[in-house]
């Protein structure tokens, strides 16, 4: 509950120092205090760690595994919400979330009323209703820390907690943060990173949320899921997925799973929400759906700048067995 004020529309919550738009703290109880049904799948990981990709892996999976669901086409965040999205989408929260950035170039305004869920900004929580109201089985996404959501968690829902190559991560993170229409980061590459290693960004910091979760790895209600992992061997990662969701899904269900969550498929998708949320086109690899690939780092990095990025990876990784992949 210990929370100070960190920049203006931000909040940084004690003893971690998580960096949220302050607007959170309207929702914090709420999302505490959410009631979870045993059949639910939370969905956790550091932003730009293939969270949309698993979500979208993880929804297809128990509730549209033959591919017959008229919903495909409905953008992945409105079937498997993002328990805390409230607090991004209020106005105030959205236009100073990244402090220092520059000026937005339209209002959340005005993408809200051009999709149409004009009602996000009320503070009632439009996206925990949302949460409420989805039929089982409910996936649902957050980047929050353990210690934010329902204590309970574990013992009334099942957790996938997506990983990255902090380097991937960070490079994607760049792209996204100068990309989105809400962002507008104009900096380097190389104060980006800076940024991000210093815990200055949005759902920072970084350790914690990783080594706080990776203590409950072994938990029966939990599975770690690497980036890395899903894009060399898709399918066997998903046959762990349905033994560990007990889904039960056929060969040819993986399949048609696999086949629907590809980049491509669900880039062909959204390119045209990529293409509004987005400053620049899409069919440059710079919208949403970006690269999709592993080690992008080695394209962005200068050699002194892996050696820090490295030594500050070493140095948080010492005395856990987390092993990146991707090097
Ligand atoms: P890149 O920017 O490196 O391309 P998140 O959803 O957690 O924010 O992660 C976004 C990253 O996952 C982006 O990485 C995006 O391209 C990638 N991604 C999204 N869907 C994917 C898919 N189906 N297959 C592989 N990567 C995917």
């Amino acid at each position: 509950k210990e929370q100070q004020l960190y920049k203006e529309g931000m909040v940084k919550l004690m003893p971690d120092g998580w960096l949220l738009p302050a607007a959170f703290t309207r929702i914090a109880d709420k999302i505490y205090n959410f009631k979870l049904r045993p059949s639910d799948v939370i969905l956790m990981g550091m932003p730009k760690s293939g969270t949309t990709w698993l979500q979208e892996v993880l929804w297809t999976m128990l509730n549209n595994p033959d591919l017959n669901n008229d919903k495909t086409d409905t953008p992945t965040p409105m079937r498997s919400p993002q328990i805390e999205f409230d607090a991004l989408a209020d106005s105030n929260a959205w236009d100073k979330m990244m402090v220092d950035f520059g000026e937005l170039p339209q209002s959340f305004q005005d993408m809200a009323a051009e999709f149409s869920f004009k009602e996000m900004k009320s503070e009632d929580g439009v996206f925990l209703k949302m949460c409420e109201a989805l039929p089982d089985r409910r996936v649902m996404k957050t980047h929050l820390p353990f210690c934010l959501l329902p204590p309970y968690l574990l013992n009334s829902a099942k957790v996938v907690y997506a990983v990255r190559n902090p380097k991937d991560v960070v490079v994607s993170l760049y792209h996204h943060f100068k990309n989105f229409q809400f962002h507008s980061y104009t900096g380097t590459f190389d104060n980006f990173v800076k940024l991000f290693m210093e815990d200055d960004l949005l759902f920072s910091p970084y350790w914690p949320h990783l080594r706080s979760s990776w203590k409950m790895k072994d938990h029966p209600s939990v599975h770690f899921v690497f980036y890395e992992d899903m894009k060399t061997d898709t399918m066997a990662e998903l046959r762990k997925l349905n033994e560990f969701l007990g889904a039960n899904l056929t060969p040819q269900q993986l399949s048609n799973v696999v086949e629907h969550t590809s980049f491509s498929s669900m880039k062909s998708r959204l390119v045209e929400f990529e293409g509004k949320a987005f400053k620049s086109d899409a069919e440059k690899n710079e919208g949403f759906f970006r690269k999709g690939v592993i080690g992008d780092w080695k394209n962005h990095f200068s050699p002194e700048l892996e050696k820090q990025m490295n030594h500050w990876i070493e140095n948080n990784t010492a005395n856990t067995n987390i092993i990146f992949k991707g090097n």
